[in-house]
């Protein structure tokens, strides 16, 4: 096939290929798009835990953003870790100038073991000047309370927390909730204009890491092949779920999806 949709990803390198910049271009890819990449960080990781996380210098970070984009123009952008402020601002500096307003931020704050992925002073500028230039962000439950300044315990406090972020000028607002402990997961879904709540029975495993940076990217992918912002979510939770599903459990921790669950391959490679 010919990619459908061509998108840039701006996020860390993880080594385990489960979570970040890996599992973006795996997403992008089995869902039929055309990857590009901005590489923020590098972090040593595996499915037990993360050992290191190095930054990318910030005009690095610029250069591989413009010089792609000034040759290949994406269709939608992908956000994942910025671990600094510093970063974020040469981000910000850069995607004024690709103008491109189909956003996905996926504010990336703590890896799913519970490491730390980025410091303070990068929460605030993330909060006071990137979150209301995207079209969308995806935050876990604690990266919402983190935003948000409050705790969230049920659907009711997640719908409470995305009225928070429209009031500081987020346009739409997916708050996942596989954090929290229920049989049903829900994820809520808000704009000026509606509510939406998607909900789906939890999958009981524990091999779910990188289901974060792989929602974001297949909602990027699908928003870039021109379905609405509704659509893109629910389809790009739907590819989770069936990835979450198909349970490979490799690693002795929390192990990764599997992004091949949309694929056949042709009977000429088998
Ligand atoms: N056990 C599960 N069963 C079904 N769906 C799940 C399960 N765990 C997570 N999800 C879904 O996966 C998506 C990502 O949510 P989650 O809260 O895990 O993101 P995250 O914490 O950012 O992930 P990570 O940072 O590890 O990539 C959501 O649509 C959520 O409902
Ligand atoms: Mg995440």
């Amino acid at each position: 096939m010919i990619p459908r949709s061509k998108i840039l990803i701006i996020a860390g390198s993880d080594s385990s290929g489960g979570a970040g910049i890996q599992a973006d271009i795996k997403t992008v890819t089995a869902l039929g798009g055309y990857a590009m990449t901005a590489v923020t960080a590098i972090t040593a990781q595996n499915t037990t835990g993360v050992s290191s996380v190095v930054s990318t210098q910030p005009k690095e970070v610029e250069k591989q953003i413009l010089f792609t984009c000034k040759d290949i123009k994406p269709d939608a952008i992908k956000i994942g870790m910025l671990n600094s402020s510093a970063i974020i601002f040469s981000v910000i500096k850069a995607l004024k100038k690709v103008k491109n307003k189909k956003i996905v931020l996926d504010p990336v704050m703590v890896a799913k073991g519970g490491f730390k992925l980025i410091n303070d002073k990068a929460i605030r500028t993330l909060r006071e000047k990137l979150i209301a230039r995207t079209q969308l962000i995806t935050p876990n439950i604690p990266e919402a309370e983190v935003l948000t300044k409050i705790k969230i315990n049920n659907v009711e406090d997640m719908i409470y927390a995305a009225n928070i972020l429209l009031k500081l000028g987020v346009k739409n607002i997916l708050i996942k909730g596989g954090h929290r402990n229920s049989k049903i997961m829900s994820d809520v879904f808000l704009n000026n204009q509606e509510l939406r709540i998607f909900k789906n029975k939890k999958i009981k495993t524990k091999n779910t890491h990188g289901t974060g940076c792989t929602l974001s990217s297949a909602i990027a992918t699908f928003l870039g092949c021109g379905k609405t912002l509704n659509k893109s979510c629910e389809l790009g939770i739907k590819y989770v779920n069936q990835s979450i599903r198909s349970n490979l459990n490799y690693g002795k921790g929390q192990g990764p999806i599997n992004h091949l669950s949309s694929i056949k391959i042709k009977r000429n490679y088998k």
